[in-house]
């Protein structure tokens, strides 16, 4: 993902609770092992370097954040600047998205889904690598509570078009969709101080795109309500 290596971790951490891997996670799900509470639960799908994990865990306290990074250094890297803010409220899983999903998250759990900017996989051969495909739609409507949603954002027109028709064939109602292309202010090109929340954006690629002024290609879907029951037998 990154051009740039990663700052080395303090060995000295201690990542319990804030790392887990794909094989220790609760079996079934069980919210109280992982965040010692049940509390609304938000899941970040490829958190990369854990930008997004450390502001919205910071600032929506009451709701729970949980990572899932396939690759093992961004995994790692991740839960130490989570363990370094010392927040109760967030974690990475080391391992593949579609598993976790497919076999750990029962249904009707999570309320809202983040993905941002999933690899596009641009060779025609391997776009069926795609995070975005009918198979992991269906276990994300099955996961997602009614009413729950999905932030799904990408800087690939191409792959935001296709994934926008295969959200609405999988059954969810397209709330939003919008392109951006804002331009950076001075103090996204600036260092980020240690522990300050970074201005104007929320995950690593997208202060990359804003400072190549690339588009950026953000939609919002919802896994439908149930429509409240409109056979007459139902009322007795
Ligand atoms: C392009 S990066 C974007 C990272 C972050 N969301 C951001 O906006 O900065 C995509 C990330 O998804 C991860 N990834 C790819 N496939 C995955 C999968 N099946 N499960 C979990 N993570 C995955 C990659 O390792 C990478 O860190």
């Amino acid at each position: 993902m990154g051009r740039r290596a990663l700052p080395k971790i303090d060995p000295q951490l201690d990542l319990t609770g804030y790392l887990w891997k794909f094989e220790e996670l609760p079996r079934p799900w069980n919210a109280v092992c992982v965040f010692e509470r049940i509390a609304p639960l938000e899941v970040e799908v490829g958190s990369g370097k854990g930008m997004f994990l450390c502001q919205a865990s910071m600032a929506q306290p009451q709701h729970d954040f949980l990572g899932i990074e396939i690759a093992i250094k961004y995994a790692h890297f991740s839960a130490a600047r989570l363990a370094k803010l010392g927040v109760p409220n967030a974690a990475v899983v080391h391992g593949d998205a579609l598993l976790v999903f497919a076999e750990i998250f029962p249904e009707n759990l999570l309320h809202t889904v983040h993905i941002y900017f999933p690899d596009p996989w641009w060779k025609k051969r391997h776009r069926k690598r795609r995070v975005i495909r009918e198979s992991f739609l269906a276990d994300l409507y099955r996961t997602l509570k009614p009413g729950g949603t999905v932030h799904f954002w990408t800087d690939v027109q191409t792959y935001f078009e296709e994934s926008r028709a295969l959200f609405r064939q999988g059954g969810f109602l397209e709330k939003w969709a919008a392109s951006e292309l804002r331009a950076p202010s001075q103090a996204e090109g600036e260092p980020i101080p240690e522990g300050q929340p970074p201005p104007g954006y929320q995950t690593h690629f997208e202060r990359r795109m804003r400072l190549q002024a690339v588009p950026v290609f953000k939609a919002i879907f919802e896994k439908p309500l149930e429509l409240p029951c409109s056979n007459r037998s139902c009322s007795g």
